[in-house]
């Protein structure tokens, strides 16, 4: 696992939009060989997607030959409602950047069937050849995607209870009520972000200190299942300075320390400039 500690939020996005800007360049997506992106919502990808809107106006980056897939949806709520993921994603990356609305995929919360929605995302992702760099964010709690506390850590999508931990970590999204919070979304598995073939985490601020903690030096356990990512190939997390908090120093000193050697900061801050 790659781990990038930088110094603050902006850092942080810039960094990560750079990386996932460079991954699409490099790819060299086309109409019959598109690069499949999957998407998080929260507030951690906010700076990371104005970013990569930024590139796409300047014109270093398209997403015309770019299918995506996101993470998860409230089940229930209205796709208007402002917190909808639908809304979320519309309101701070797609309707900025040119993408067809044909390639962007989000789960349908208020299918009527949704066990049979969870499949057919499934199988959306299996026909469009797979994920090519599923990013992400955590919970407090370490969860990925809806992926609760005590997931399977070999899940596939489907239907997740939420928390109450996670519910009061989203009810600032709706009015500080926990009541108005829905208490289940259609979510991907952890086994589904794992097949991905590159993995990109954001974990930023003091609240996800112990998240990172959990993540990176403690055992897989599906108590914290982003904790699963130590058994990716390909995964890369991106915090910043307050999220390494809890880390030990000798974790925290190796990275920082690769990090210099490596010049990985330079790598993708100063990229596209
Ligand atoms: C929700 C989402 C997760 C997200 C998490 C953290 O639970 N389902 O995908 O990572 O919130 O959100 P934030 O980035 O706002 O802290």
């Amino acid at each position: 696992m790659r781990v990038i500690i930088t110094k603050d939020y902006d850092q942080m996005s810039v960094w990560a939009a750079n990386y996932v800007a460079k991954r699409i360049l490099d790819f060299n997506p086309t109409e019959e060989h598109p690069f499949v992106l999957g998407c998080p919502t929260g507030s951690s990808p906010l700076g990371l997607y104005r970013h990569l809107v930024k590139l796409n106006q300047k014109g270093v980056l398209s997403f015309k030959n770019v299918v995506t897939f996101n993470m998860d949806e409230y089940v229930g709520l209205p796709v208007e409602h402002p917190e909808s993921y639908h809304s979320f994603m519309w309101t701070n990356f797609f309707s900025h950047i040119d993408i067809k609305k044909e390639n962007v995929h989000i789960l349908d919360g208020n299918a009527k069937d949704l066990m049979a929605e969870c499949k057919h995302y499934e199988e959306m992702i299996a026909a469009a050849g797979g994920v090519d760099l599923f990013m992400g964010g955590v919970g407090p709690d370490g969860h990925i995607a809806f992926n609760e506390p005590g997931s399977s850590l070999a899940s596939r999508t489907r239907i997740k209870t939420l928390t109450t931990n996670t519910i009061q970590a989203n009810c600032r999204f709706f009015d500080n009520d926990e009541t108005k919070v829905p208490k289940q979304a259609l979510t991907v598995g952890v086994g589904t972000v794992m097949d991905a073939r590159e993995v990109l985490i954001l974990c930023n601020g003091p609240k996800k200190a112990r998240a990172l903690h959990h993540m990176i030096e403690n055992g897989v356990n599906h108590m914290w299942t982003s904790s699963m990512l130590q058994m990716h190939p390909h995964a890369v997390v991106v915090c910043d300075e307050e999220a390494s908090v809890e880390l030990k120093m000798s974790t925290y000193d190796y990275f920082k320390d690769k990090q210099r050697i490596e010049g990985s900061i330079e790598e993708y801050v100063n990229l596209y400039k």
